[in-house]
């Protein structure tokens, strides 16, 4: 996947052209993924950004939904079955999992990276580490 990025971002600067490319990587690369995108922080909240699956919620306030709370603890989440978290907030009924990663550039909380998914704790801990190593080669290198 870091071969990915490197192909089709090296050489790109724009940051929704290169979100965009980053949602469609992963989701032709993961199985059993029903939903990935972005939400990006703008005046005080998360707003929908590049994605890929159904249309879903365009804004989530800080602490509200796993993606909230990815921003309000400053940590990934990995929700095995949502229908045990009382905070999550549904775009699709049929989602069972979900995985959020906060984004983090030069140290200040720019948004999230989501993945939602029908099947119950798609997200291992292994998966959960494997991406957060390929966003941070992504914040590193092709945020800008
Ligand atoms: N489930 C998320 C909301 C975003 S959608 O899944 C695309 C949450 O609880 O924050």
């Amino acid at each position: 996947m870091k071969e990915d990025l490197k192909n089709y971002m090296s050489h790109e600067k724009d940051l929704i052209a290169n979100l965009s490319n980053f949602s469609a990587i992963l989701f032709q690369e993961l199985e059993n993924v029903d939903w990935i995108g972005f939400y990006l922080r703008k005046d005080g909240e998360l707003v929908l950004g590049p994605f890929q699956g159904k249309p879903a919620c365009t804004r989530i306030k800080k602490g509200k939904g796993v993606c909230g709370t990815a921003w309000e603890e400053g940590k990934s989440q990995r929700i095995e079955d949502v229908r045990e978290v009382e905070n999550h907030i549904f775009c699709d009924d049929d989602t069972l999992s979900e995985l959020v990663i906060p984004l983090y550039k030069d140290g200040e909380f720019v948004g999230v990276l989501d993945l939602d998914s029908h099947t119950l704790a798609r997200f291992t801990e292994d998966l959960k580490e494997n991406l957060e190593d390929i966003v941070s080669v992504f914040m590193e290198k092709y945020w800008q």
